[in-house]
């Protein structure tokens, strides 16, 4: 059966201060620039989110957009939306909240109730993502 790629578009905003804790003040200053600011800033992200799947020839669907929405929702969105990333969301207790580790962390939560997912996209600048195929 033909497989088809379905993404879906999501949008959170949240605060991250880049710092490594295995870093010194002026290894961290270096390394993140004005991303070490102690206060911290914002971003608004954009998660692209890419499942696969046959196409059922009874539907012509390769996955139920419903289902992930709710799935996307419940388990990323809520969880990560107005927060700041460093204080109030376990998964990175000693873990920078780079966009690369981000993109990770949701690929983590999601995986597990998304066996067909195959791709995330994370954009958190006008000219900055990334992705991950796990
Ligand atoms: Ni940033």
């Amino acid at each position: 059966m033909p497989k088809v790629f379905l993404t879906r578009r999501y949008k959170f905003s949240a605060a991250h201060r880049l710092h490594s804790e295995t870093l010194s003040e002026e290894e961290n200053r270096r390394v993140y620039g004005k991303c070490n600011n102690p206060a911290g800033h914002g971003h608004n992200y954009c998660l692209e989110v890419t499942v696969t799947g046959p196409v059922d020839p009874e539907t012509g669907m390769c996955s139920d957009v419903e289902e992930l929405d709710r799935v996307v929702k419940e388990s990323v969105i809520e969880k990560l939306d107005h927060k700041h990333l460093n204080f109030e969301v376990e998964e990175f207790d000693g873990r920078v909240p780079t966009g690369e580790n981000i993109v990770q962390v949701v690929w983590e939560i999601l995986s597990k109730s998304l066996p067909h997912l195959y791709q995330l996209r994370l954009q958190e600048t006008r000219d900055n993502f990334f992705e991950y195929r796990g």
